[in-house]
């Protein structure tokens, strides 16, 4: 007899395809008479092209074409409509133009990938210089006005009779002011960039790593001039992605174009130092967060302003710092605000829990200097303060154990023994200490699209357009299917990564798991209601006149009237080709609600009193994010989630030189990634209480058919929110030291 696998320990669908390198990524594909691209970047931040020499290019052995900007070979359009507001907003190759250090000005095509990057670097360019603007501090700053996630980028609530929030700070006991900078921080993701185009008549068919395929493939029709109906996406294994693919940059159309122009399939691989500026990056940001006080540390005042970069060639900022500000703790009197200065550099989007993480990072520390400056325990001061109703709005929350992940962690952690006062702990050379932080994420609501077809011979096949990028995606999908087909997972056939299926949830914002779970259970609904009714009408099935009433569904059989068959049997027996049901939602949020995910981070650190170098020793994660499909899954995603906030604490950023305009690094040797020497082993609990809203129960009959999946939450950034926070917050236990810019190195600690 089967058991769901819901909640279990599954090993992935594709873990053996992958380890093995059996799966084959976007630039493993191969395709007759292949021609291979790659592109040639600018050498200035601002400035207009004013000639580009290719004659050394095009003499060079295997080239096929250098196209120079201004291209019109290419045939590339601006992309319009709902799309605009995502992408970049100038076309690349078309125009002369120069927007950042790093931008694509040529491209050259070649039979060999070898011949192509060896003629790339015999492309010169000049061009008339301008002064590009770098500098967050010294550019003007402008609102920020309308973000892509929705979040307000201002908001002023103040309690009856308070005249400002300046007023409502200086009426505190206790006011604590801090300000925060850190610099552009990058995805770092294992596969670069890579595409395979192939056209086939007026259709093209494209390999790339893209998070929401949907998107992509309409963007890329849009730049290519064609209908969206001709471009198919296929995007089924992808090597990381962590935001730098949910939205379309400039190498998929270029790919396309090229491929369209010869008359050739052509793949373009981007270089590691192109991926640093051609793929977006998380903004710089100065993030001032001001608290107000009793003298018990329950707060009167929250505010909480940033300022960060608007690159030129992006049209919207992606989400503010405060985004989860505004949803944390209880306060009467809240100021949040963003502002922007607009840069020559390159195109910013979404990265690792976008401006969640860094947000967090900023109010999280604020918090352990208000639980310093008030006496009271990091933990007990967030209960103090624990919010039953979203400050912003009034609204309660579909699901929140945020106490029970603070209870719990501590527990875990052995937190009660700690030291609250600073440089207190020393072993031999090494100060050490513990911090903790907040973690919260939103769980937003996504259209989304679910198939399952039920075959003959007993398996079902489960059908989303939604991209894997390493998250499990695919086997939640399976696991998800199976249960609520109650069939065991290896009877169960994901289908994920192409346009030509039902268009999945974007798989960015941790939305994916909780937008694609009810669509499956309906569709096994809807798919079993099928069967009987087939089982019913047709005439050579046995229970031909009966009622549908009268069968039972369960575990892939169906039973009536003393007689059970399973369903591929009935199917065989009817000599159907399978039953099909879609589902599908528009994503609407629940107006009655808000919904994030939670958790709570506690840390040790270990700092070298003589060199500054920290070490975090002890991690300790408690996640709320409902009910979990897949535990192994799960935790890997929590794990990885607090290894982004070493990196964000500890390692990460590239500056920019000023008078250039260009990133101080562009490769994985200067651009520095917690390794598994940086990484202590790091303990993860998941509540996995089901969120009783956000993902049903469905509330319409569906209960014959497995829920045991519908409570799901998302979970894949909640572990880079707050984590950051918490290695800091135990750097300043070990040290006494308050490092505000991240990253925290050496030099900030001796
Ligand atoms: Mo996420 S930063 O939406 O990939």
């Amino acid at each position: 007899m089967s058991r769901s696998p819901v909640g279990r320990e599954t090993e992935r669908v594709d873990g053996r395809l992958k380890v093995t390198g059996a799966a084959e990524y976007s630039g493993d594909y191969r395709a007759p008479d292949l021609a291979h691209a790659h592109l040639v970047t600018s050498t200035i931040a601002r400035g207009t092209l004013t000639g580009i020499d290719t004659a050394a290019a095009l003499a060079s052995p295997g080239v096929l074409r250098v196209y120079a900007a201004p291209d019109t070979r290419l045939g590339l359009y601006p992309i319009t409509g709902p799309l605009a507001g995502f992408v970049e907003n100038y076309v690349p190759l078309r125009d002369a133009e120069v927007h950042f250090h790093g931008q694509a000005i040529a491209m050259v095509v070649a039979e060999t990938p070898e011949q192509a990057r060896d003629a790339a670097a015999r492309v010169t360019a000049t061009y008339d210089t301008r002064p590009p603007r770098t500098s967050l501090a010294d550019e003007p700053h402008v609102p920020a006005g309308p973000t892509i996630s929705g979040s307000p980028s201002s908001l002023n609530i103040l309690a009856p009779g308070v005249a400002s929030i300046d007023a409502a700070l200086a009426a505190s006991d206790v006011v604590v002011e801090a300000e925060f900078h850190q610099q552009m921080q990058h995805h770092a993701a294992m596969e670069p960039h890579a595409v395979l185009a192939v056209w086939k008549g007026d259709q093209v068919t494209i390999h790339a790593g893209a998070q929401v395929p949907s998107a992509y493939a309409l963007g890329t029709a849009q730049r290519i001039g064609v209908p969206p109906q001709n471009v198919r996406l296929i995007t089924k294994y992808v090597g990381g992605a962590f935001g730098a693919r949910v939205i379309l940059w400039s190498d998929t159309p270029l790919a396309a174009a090229a491929a369209r122009e010869i008359g050739r399939p052509v793949r373009l691989v981007l270089t590691r130092e192109q991926m640093f500026t051609l793929t977006g990056h998380r903004p710089q940001l100065t993030q001032t967060v001001r608290l107000g006080a009793s003298r018990d540390g329950v707060l009167n005042a929250i505010s909480h302003q940033s300022v960060s970069e608007r690159p030129t060639t992006v049209t919207f900022p992606m989400t503010p710092a405060h985004a989860t500000t505004d949803a944390l703790y209880r306060t009467p009197n809240l100021h949040v605000d963003a502002q922007l200065a607009v840069l020559d550099i390159p195109g910013s989007r979404a990265m690792r829990g976008p401006n969640e993480a860094p947000g967090s990072f900023a109010l999280e520390t604020a918090m352990d200097e208000l639980a310093v400056a008030t006496g009271v325990d990091p933990v007990e001061l967030r209960l103090r303060n624990y919010a039953t109703k979203s400050p912003s709005t009034g609204l309660p929350w579909s699901s929140k154990h945020l106490e029970e992940c603070y209870r719990v962690g501590a527990r875990r952690f052995g937190w009660s023994g700690r030291s609250a006062k600073p440089r207190s702990r020393v072993d031999g050379q090494w100060l050490y200490g513990t911090g903790m932080a907040t973690a919260i994420y939103p769980a937003h609501r996504r259209a989304a699209s679910v198939r399952i077809r039920l075959l003959e011979d007993d398996t079902a096949v489960v059908s989303t357009g939604i991209s894997d990028f390493g998250t499990g995606g695919a086997t939640m999908v399976g696991i998800s299917g199976a249960d609520a087909l109650g069939i065991p997972l290896t009877r169960v056939t994901p289908e994920i990564g192409d346009t030509l299926l039902p268009q999945g949830a974007p798989a960015a914002g941790s939305s994916a798991t909780h937008a694609t779970v009810p669509l499956i259970v309906r569709a096994a609904r809807d798919a079993i209601n099928e069967l009987k009714r087939l089982a019913v009408t047709d005439d050579r099935s046995p229970w031909r006149g009966a009622s549908a009433d009268d069968l039972r569904y369960e575990r892939g059989v169906l039973h009536g009237q003393g007689r059970s068959m399973t369903f591929g049997s009935l199917l065989a027996a009817v000599d159907s080709p399978g039953i099909t049901a879609l589902a599908e939602s528009a994503g609407d949020p629940d107006p009655r609600y808000v919904h994030h995910s939670f958790g709570a981070h506690f840390c040790e650190v270990r700092v070298n009193r003589f060199t500054g170098e920290t070490r975090v020793t002890r991690f300790t994660t408690v996640a709320d994010v409902g009910r979990v499909i897949n535990s192994r899954a799960a935790r890997s995603q929590l794990v990885g989630g607090v290894i982004f906030g070493i990196g964000h604490a500890l390692l990460e950023e590239n500056p920019l030189e000023p008078d250039t305009g260009r990133l101080a690094s562009s490769t994985l040797a200067d651009y520095l990634v917690p390794v598994s020497a940086d990484v202590p082993d790091i303990d993860v609990h998941l509540l996995g209480r089901p969120d009783p809203v956000l993902t049903g129960p469905l509330g319409d009959g569906s209960e014959e058919v497995g829920t045991r999946s519908l409570g799901a939450r998302g979970l894949g950034e909640i572990g880079t929110v707050g984590s950051a926070a918490a290695i800091g917050n135990a750097v300043h236990n070990a040290t006494g030291i308050r490092v505000r810019d991240v990253p925290i190195t050496l030099d900030k600690l001796i």
